[in-house]
């Protein structure tokens, strides 16, 4: 069973254990920009976003289960949670070979936006969708 609440500060060092973005992600928890996921008592996933990220339109830029909870639903309770935070039109983005991603978002109810060219390695383009919540 998933639990879906706002990051706090002290759950810090276990989405450190999993992150796979740089940084750590204070900014995001002080600034109430973060649900994580729960099984248990245990942090398994968390989402984040910025206000106004996408072309002044909310983007959903950060999003991660530990690898040891996937496939077991988590990304997508998540993403179900993010009307009881956000409102409106939200955007989200994955790499053309995020094959995980990109199926997860097309199976939760995101329309194709377009895509991106240049910003990653390899010349993979950025996959753009958008929901209204
Ligand atoms: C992408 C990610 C968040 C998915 O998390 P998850 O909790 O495993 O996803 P869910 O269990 O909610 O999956 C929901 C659906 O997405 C699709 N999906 C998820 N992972 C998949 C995979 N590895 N391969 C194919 N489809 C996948 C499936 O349709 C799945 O439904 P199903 O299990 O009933 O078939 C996770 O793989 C992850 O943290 N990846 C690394 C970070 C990342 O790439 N983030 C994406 C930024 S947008």
């Amino acid at each position: 069973m998933v639990a879906i609440r706002r990051g706090e500060p002290h759950d810090l060092p276990r989405l450190m254990e999993f992150d796979c973005f740089s940084g750590d992600r204070i900014n995001e928890i002080v600034e109430g920009r973060m649900l994580v996921a729960e099984v248990g008592a245990t942090v398994v996933g968390y989402l984040a976003w910025q206000h106004g990220g996408c072309i002044g339109k909310d983007y959903v830029n950060k999003l991660v289960v530990d690898g040891r909870y996937r496939r077991r639903g988590i990304a997508q309770a998540l993403t179900q949670a993010l009307s009881t935070t956000l409102s409106g039109r939200v955007y989200i983005s994955a790499g053309a070979a995020n094959t995980a991603a990109l199926s997860l978002i097309h199976g939760t109810g995101w329309t194709p936006a377009g895509r991106i060219d240049g910003l990653l390695p390899r010349d993979e383009p950025e996959l753009f969708f958008r929901r209204d919540l």
